[in-house]
Parts: structure tokens; sequence; C-alpha cells
């Protein structure tokens, strides 16, 4: 069997150590003085870069051995090499962000208890309100906190289970529902807000908030199931599964900090931290160390690719963003750094529901010869139906499809072939055949402009149809 090198350079392991012992430092340090929860999430996130990087090497034999392994059909050789590796940084993740969990709540829970595990000291809410550190989290924010790791533990399971046993796709599906189960319940006991403020336009009809009750707690479920597997079909070329999940979390990273930070720097301007600082630090403490692991995982999955990522990577990354959506109750701004992969799914739909037919595969097809990736293509063995080939037709005249056409034994014109619906063979029907690591470069910035314009819109544009933002 092929062996994959699972040796770390000198100049990587030296690196790897210096970090290591750097972040070891600084958390050590915290528990000086005040400590700082946001510093140590950020040494914690270094710890986790450094265990994930060295475990993809060590481990990547073993998970071949155990035939967690897949073919790059990206290349000539079609060599194999191991998968499931998101396997690796969802445990180290889920491992490092429960050893953080007395760091933003250790204080909290002492000043609530009067030792020995006695909850009889009363403070009054305003008390603890104003006796916390700004980073700090109360008491309650455990449940949600417990919750969140609840659920990515469950779809790393499930995860897991899938890149073992290839389940079927309508079955796995349904896999993130499940996991989000003890996310929704939280929200019910901890938030309950299932109202959704209305644009200003609207009001005079429906008023200013407007209850959606148990649609809502039906729309985050719904959520949940897209999120994930929206990320799991937008895949297929080496590095787009990591980059796309690391471009959404600095994006929302980004958003969190256009909240947190301005009472840090003009202070006397914003005499109180602004009521969503909670929800955005807890958005921080979840996606600082997701970050890591993904960059880890992405030196070892960008083209040329050492190791795949498996359907374990592209679940978790989107139960992520589900679970910091969801608690921290900004899911709607989410929608907007997830543009690209609404319209994957959108696009996709035709051949998902079975309109089209749909290949095990949709992955752009490799050009031996000219080293380039080419759209791939579904063959129609059986004729469309005519209002199906019109379709196509009119699609492929827009320039939304490749259509081939050839004639059938009565000379008519038919559809034969057309390029299989993913955003990626979009791409390369629109700007052509290219190299795999340009195009991953080009589908990454499209993520990335798409969602500083979503960013955009939500705090510049807000304005135009809501009252105020809420920034
Ligand atoms: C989804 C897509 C499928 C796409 C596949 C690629 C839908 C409905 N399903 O299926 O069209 O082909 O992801 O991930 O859209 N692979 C590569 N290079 C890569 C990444 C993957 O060659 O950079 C191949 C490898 O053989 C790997 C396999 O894809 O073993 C993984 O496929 P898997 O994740 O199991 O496919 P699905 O998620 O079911
Ligand atoms: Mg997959």
């Amino acid at each position: 069997m092929a062996q994959v090198n699972a040796h770390l350079s000198r100049s990587e392991t030296l690196s790897l150590l210096s970090l290591f012992l750097a972040c070891f430092a600084i958390i050590a340090n915290t528990f000086q003085g005040d400590g700082n929860p946001l510093i140590a999430s950020l040494a914690f996130s270094g710890i986790a870069y450094c265990a994930s990087y060295a475990m993809i090497r060590w481990l990547g034999n073993t998970f071949m051995k155990a035939g967690l392994k897949g073919k790059d059909m990206g290349r000539k050789s079609l060599p194999e090499i191991p998968e499931t590796m998101g396997a690796i940084c969802a445990v180290v993740y889920l491992l490092v962000i429960i050893v953080f969990i007395p760091f933003p709540f250790y204080k909290d829970i002492v000043a609530a208890t009067s030792g020995g595990g006695n909850r009889d000291v009363i403070r009054k809410t305003q008390q603890i309100e104003t006796g916390r550190f700004l980073q700090r989290f109360p008491h309650s924010k455990l449940a949600s906190y417990l919750s969140a790791i609840l659920s990515l533990q469950s779809i790393t399971i499930l995860g897991v289970g899938d890149d073992l046993f290839d389940i079927r796709w309508r079955h796995k599906l349904f896999i993130p529902a499940f996991a989000a189960i003890p996310l929704l319940i939280v929200y019910f006991v901890d938030f309950g807000v299932t109202s959704i403020v209305i644009p200003t336009p609207m009001r005079p009809y429906l008023g200013e908030l407007f209850d959606l009750g148990l649609i809502y707690y039906l729309y985050m479920a719904a959520f949940a199931i897209f999120t994930p597997n929206s990320i799991n079909i937008f895949a297929g070329i080496n590095g787009i599964e990591v980059s796309q999940s690391l471009t959404i979390a600095l994006l929302i990273m980004l958003n969190d900090l256009l909240y947190i930070l301005p009472p840090y720097i003009y202070p006397s301007s914003f005499p109180q931290p602004h009521p969503a600082t909670d929800s955005h630090l807890f958005s921080l403490y979840l996606l600082l160390p997701f970050t890591a692991v993904s960059i880890a995982l992405l030196q070892h999955n960008w083209y040329p690719a050492r190791v795949f990522v498996g359907d374990t990577y592209c679940y978790f990354a989107g139960m992520v963003f589900v679970v910091v959506g969801i608690l921290g109750h900004f899911s709607k701004t989410l929608w907007l750094l997830l543009i690209p992969q609404v319209f994957n799914f959108l696009y996709s739909a035709p051949q998902l529901f079975h309109f089209l037919p749909c290949p095990r595969h949709r992955l752009p097809k490799f050009n031996a010869r000219t080293g380039l990736r080419e759209p791939s293509t579904v063959e129609f063995k059986v004729p469309l139906h005519p209002l199906k080939e019109q379709v196509v037709k009119i699609a492929g005249k827009v320039g939304l499809v490749r259509v081939t056409e050839a004639k059938d034994e009565e000379g008519r014109r038919r559809v034969v072939e057309c390029s299989n619906l993913t955003i990626i063979n979009l791409w390369l029907v629109w700007f052509g055949p290219m190299r795999e690591d340009t195009l991953a470069w080009g589908l990454t910035l499209l993520q990335a402009g798409c969602g500083l314009v979503g960013l955009f819109v939500r705090h510049r544009l807000a304005g135009l149809i809501f009252t105020a933002d809420n920034l």
C-alpha cells in the first residue's frame, strides 16, 4: 500500500514546538491576576493548530490502513491519500473547547456560590452584571456552551459514520437535524425569542415584531440541515471545502469584532458594552480554535493535496457556523456569508432532486493532456422529456450550462449531455479550463467578495428598510 510521508521536517518540528511552548506560557500566565479569556482562547487556538498539524501527519498511514482513503481524481496517477482527516481537527477542537471552559466561566461560577458547591449566596443580577469583567460569561451561558459542545460532538460522530459507511444521500441529509436538537432546546429555554423585526415599509400591516413561534424552530432546523450539507456539495477540488469554511469563519469573526472592538478603542463614546457583546464573544471563542485547526488542515489539503478532509469536516464546519449563528442569534446575518453555498444548492437542485440524472461524482474532469480541469458532464442515456430538454437548451443559450447536442436516428437534434450543475463546473464553463489551484483560489475569492458585500449590506444598508442597524 502507498505510504504518505508521516514525518515532520526539522524546521516544522521546531516551529510547532516553539509555538506550542509560547502558547502554553501565555495560558499559564492567564492564571495570574485577572487573566483575559480572549488571550487564553488565542493561545488555546495556537495549541490546537500545533496538535492538528502534527497529528494529521502522524496519523495519515493509520487512517489509510483502516480503509479511510480516497483517490485524488484531479491527478493522472489517481494516487490514494488518507481521507476523513477532518475527524482529527474535530476531535482536537472539541478537546480544546472543553479545556477552555473554566477560563470564561470560572470567576462567575465562584461569584455565585459560597464554596462547597452551595448556591446560597444571593446576588442581585445587577451586582453580577457590573461586577463581572467584560469578557467573562454569566453562569447561565454555560448551558449554551455545553449544548454547543454536545451538538458538535454529535455531528462529528455522525460524520465519521458517514465517511466509514458512505450513508445514502436521502438519509444523510437529516444527520445535522439530530445534532442540532441540543441547540434548539437550549435556545428554547435561554432565549425563546421567536419573533422577527419587520422592515419599516411593512410595519403598518404586520406591526413592529412578528412572532413566528414554532415556525422559527423549523427555520433553525432547516438552517442546521442546509449549512453542513451545502459545504459538502461545494466540494471536489483540493482545498475548497476548507478554504470556503475558513473564509466564512474569518468573515463571522470580522462581524464579531465590529461589536466587540469599538468600546475598547473609544471607551468614552461607548460607556456600556453593546448588548450583543456576549453573543459575539461566544462566537469568537468558538471560531478562533476552529480557524486554527482549519489552517492546519488546509496546509495539507491545498493542491496538491496530501490528505482529504472527508464528509466529517464538511459537517463539522457547517455545524460550527450553525452553533454560533443560532446561539449568537445572528443566523440571518450568516445567510449573507453563505451566498455561494445557497447559489450552488439552488443551481444543483435539478440534479439533487433528480429532475436530471445525478452521477455519484460531479467534480470537474481532469484533462491528462493539458493538466487542467474542465467541466464534468452528465450524459442523458435515456432521451430527456421534451419539456426538460427545452429548459436545458434555454439554460445552455444563456450560458448557465454547457450543452452538447447530437442528431438522433430520425435526424432530430437532441440534447445528449450537459455540464454538471455545480458552481465549480459553472466557473469552468465561464472562464475556461484552468489549473486546480487557480480554480480553488477563484472560488475562495468569490466567497470572500460575496461575504464582504453581504456584511456591508447588513450594516450600511439595513437602515433603509429597518429603523436601525443593531450595531
Ligand atoms: C459530494 C458531491 C459530489 C462530489 C464529491 C466530492 C453532490 C451531490 N455530491 O459528494 O458530486 O464529487 O462531494 O467531494 O454534489 N475528491 C477528489 N478531490 C478532492 C476532493 C474529493 O478527487 O479534492 C474525491 C476523492 O475520490 C474522495 C471523494 O471525492 O475520496 C470524496 O467524496 P465524498 O465526500 O464521499 O462525496 P460526497 O460528499 O458524497
Ligand atoms: Mg463529501
